[in-house]
């Protein structure tokens, strides 16, 4: 079982779109005893809310469910749970290496994953408004992030 954390800001736009582009890749490679995926912001800004309208619209308009979801702030539990932190941005990662260096080495930004799109960071669609752009670099990195988590699998 490999268990993955995505990491934003606010829990709100660009971890709970990553959540559930995942998911939905999970789903239909019939891989959903395989991995088990959630997400979390640093801020707890958003505790209790659900994910922004836009990106709940956006999911949905692509066939891809919104649900069960509630904004919630990254904990030590959720470090140690966790075998992977996926982080959108520069900040998300120097924010959580602070605040829980002992799991630096689970740590990783999802850029990481599309190279060849040329982002060093998701840019954050709470100020961009851009909520395409975002799912545009999320849906590519999650197929790649997907795929190279699949071989190791097969691999082991
Ligand atoms: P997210 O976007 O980190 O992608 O969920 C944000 C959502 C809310 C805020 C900032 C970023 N905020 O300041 O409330």
């Amino acid at each position: 079982m490999t268990k993955i954390i995505f990491v934003c800001l606010g829990n709100i736009c660009r971890s709970p779109m990553a959540e559930f582009i995942m998911k939905d890749l999970i789903s239909k490679a019939n891989l959903n005893n395989k991995f088990i995926i959630s997400s979390a912001g640093t801020s707890g800004y958003h505790d209790g809310e659900d994910m922004h309208y836009k990106t709940k619209a956006l999911l949905s308009n692509k066939n891809i469910i919104t649900k069960p979801f509630y904004s919630k702030k990254l904990n030590l539990k959720m470090c140690k749970e966790n075998d992977l932190i996926i982080v959108m941005d520069n900040n998300n990662y120097n924010e959580v290496v602070k605040k829980f260096p002992n799991f630096k080495h689970k740590i990783q930004k999802i850029t990481s994953y599309a190279l060849e799109l040329g982002y060093d960071e998701v840019p954050d669609p709470w100020y961009s408004n851009n909520f395409n752009e975002t799912y545009d670099i999320l849906s590519h990195a999650c197929v790649s992030l997907l795929n190279t988590f699949y071989k190791k699998l097969l691999f082991k």
